[in-house]
């Protein structure tokens, strides 16, 4: 079970579209859950929240989780943290994650490399390939991105 995870202050954005396109094209159908983190609403300004609960025992059961930002201020949302603070250190118990960022100019590509890819080892991801970065006017044609899947796809779980 393949989920997403996008946290774009913006619903149903560029974002969740290429994280969608990534997971789709990783394992060769589309994501069981998409997980658009601005639906959690206030909820994520505590603990405890019940569809917090509920999005975060969709993420522990995943087989492959693609994790997706908006690059804002050269980093991953405030949105997406909220989220990933929900979890305790090692939680996730190495499930094979993919972090991808979309940004509106190439300044910022080394951003979810240097600045996603901690926070998902911190609470348990296994991160085995480079962290994806794509721009968000081109995301769907990228040669980059199919660079990337090349490499990528051996990871997936059940890949032989
Ligand atoms: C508050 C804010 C800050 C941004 N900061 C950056 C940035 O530092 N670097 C960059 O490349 N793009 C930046 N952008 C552009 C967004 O990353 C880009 O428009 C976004 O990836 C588009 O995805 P979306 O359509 O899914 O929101 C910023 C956009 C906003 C709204």
């Amino acid at each position: 079970m393949s989920v997403v995870i996008v946290g774009n202050p913006k619903p149903r954005s560029r974002t969740r579209a290429a994280a969608e396109l990534v997971a789709t094209k990783l394992t060769g159908a589309p994501p069981t859950h998409v997980i658009d983190v601005v639906d959690l609403g206030a909820g994520l300004l505590g603990w405890g929240d019940p569809k917090v609960a509920e999005a975060k025992e969709i993420v522990t059961s995943a087989d492959l989780l693609v994790v997706a930002s908006p690059t804002y201020k050269a980093t991953y949302t405030g949105l997406l943290k909220l989220f990933l603070d929900q979890f305790g250190a090692g939680e996730l118990g190495q499930i094979p994650t993919f972090p991808l960022m979309l940004g509106g100019s190439l300044a910022h590509a080394l951003a979810p490399e240097l600045t996603l890819r901690p926070v998902l080892v911190e609470i348990g991801a296994s991160v085995p390939v480079r962290s994806l970065y794509l721009l968000d006017s081109d995301y769907e044609t990228s040669a980059e991105l199919d660079a990337w899947l090349e490499i990528a796809r051996r990871y997936v779980p059940g890949h032989h």
